[in-house]
């Protein structure tokens, strides 16, 4: 029998996810599994993000098992679980992950999060000398990730991270599909979206039909407030079905007539370990201030988990996949501290490792849309911003049945 020389024979890497969940995550767990498994690494996967490294643990193996990269959210569950001291936790759960990871023996992490989960790691990476390499994950696209977009001889710094894509598909859709409603009864629709800081997946409704929107990086102030109703009025009068999608992020910052300041609209201010609030019913808000100041029919729909939810998208299938080649490379070179991104948009076809980098996870950090894809004064998201997810949803999802037909008038 042929003797088995794996050059990481002997050793144990693990997959944790944390924060919220995303149609990517299988993907890139199953992705990662299979690369580590060929080079000869036993692999675990911790439950419940930092959870499952605390107690006696929670850990399954991964080795030799059946895996559903396809199917959406994650097999080995999430928490928002800080291993640091919070104000909702004072606790200091370090020790405890240290023992579990000595325990079970687990010489590298691989650990799949947005801000949060992957500041934790790398902050156990400086502190404690853990060996972690991060895996970016969040449908709301605003971890800096520093790829290139080139547009018209311009270089823009986007985000693509795994999660968005697919998520990006759903609310496309979403708002395509609710724009035949809105036309039916001549409606104002605003369409709220996940996203507590930032607007790159509100913007994805321009690919269901949608022009104007709201997102949380432009605050609307009390001048802008009465700007953003004029565009509205016009917009409406414009569009051929008298009728409107405007998607607005869950976190937009809404001058609020009653208490005369700007605000967000929360669903819970109970903050979870890593000190964030829990946002929703902005989109109500603005409906019924449309139907009052404007006296048009407006209603709220709110989008919320369903982005976040169903299968994996081709394009987060490819870019898992690709950004776990990636992960090889900083296995076989022991680079730790470090999480692959893509370093240029490109289209599907072009997801391959060459077109990826990697970066400290010291300086990921949240990254919002910038002036370049979405125009403050019109209240629109740019053609640049279009350009950028031709290459991420190739097409939009929306169709315009724009009839007129000739009025009877009766014989007399
Ligand atoms: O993961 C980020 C996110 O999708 C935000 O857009 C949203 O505010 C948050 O998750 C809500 O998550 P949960 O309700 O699961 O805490």
């Amino acid at each position: 029998m042929a003797r088995e020389h794996k050059l990481f024979k002997g050793k144990t890497l693990a997959i944790l996810s944390g924060g919220g969940d995303t149609p990517a995550i299988n993907s890139s767990i199953e992705s990662v599994r299979n690369r580590a498994s060929m080079l000869g690494y036993k692999v675990y996967g911790i439950k419940k993000g930092w959870k499952g490294l605390l107690g006696d643990g929670d850990i399954v193996d991964l080795s030799h098992q059946p895996y559903d990269g396809w199917y959406g959210g994650t097999a080995l569950n999430s928490s928002r679980t800080n291993p640091f001291p919070s104000k909702k936790n004072p606790e200091n759960r370090v020790p405890q992950i240290l023992k579990n990871l000595k325990r079970y023996k687990i010489d590298v992490l691989v650990t799949i999060g947005g801000d949060d989960t992957n500041g934790a790691a790398k902050r156990l990476y400086e502190t404690e000398g853990i060996p972690v390499i991060g895996f970016p994950k969040t449908i709301d696209n605003d971890l800096r990730t520093g790829t290139i977009h080139k547009y018209n001889g311009k270089e823009i710094e986007a985000v693509i991270c795994p999660g968005f894509p697919s998520a990006a598909k759903a609310i496309a859709e979403f708002a395509g599909r609710i724009k035949t409603t809105a036309e039916s009864h001549n409606r104002v629709i605003v369409l709220e979206v996940m996203g507590r800081d930032a607007g790159w997946l509100t913007g994805t409704s321009i690919f269901g039909g949608a022009k104007l929107g709201l997102i949380p990086e432009y605050e609307i102030t009390k001048e802008r407030k009465r700007m953003f109703f004029e565009r509205v009025k016009q917009a409406y009068m414009d569009s051929p079905r008298k009728s409107l999608v405007i998607p607005v992020s869950e976190g937009v910052r809404w001058y609020d007539d009653k208490k005369d300041k700007v605000d967000v609209v929360y669903a819970s201010s109970e903050l979870d370990e890593y000190g964030h609030p829990r946002f929703g019913g902005i989109s109500g808000v603005i409906a019924s201030e449309i139907s009052q100041k404007l006296g048009l029919d407006a209603r709220a729909q709110i989008t919320g988990y369903y982005a976040r939810s169903g299968i994996c998208r081709k394009y987060d299938r490819r870019l898992t996949t690709t950004l776990a080649d990636k992960v090889v490379d900083l296995l076989l070179r022991e680079k730790y501290g470090q999480m692959p991104v893509l370093s240029k948009v490109v289209p599907y076809h072009e997801l391959e490792e060459y077109n990826t980098s990697s970066i400290d996870m010291g300086t990921i950090g949240n990254k919002p849309l910038s002036e370049d894809y979405f125009d403050i004064d019109k209240f629109e998201f740019t053609d640049a911003y279009s350009d950028f997810l031709k290459k991420i949803l190739k097409y939009p999802r929306f169709l315009d049945f724009n009839s007129d037909f000739p009025a009877v008038v009766p014989e007399k």
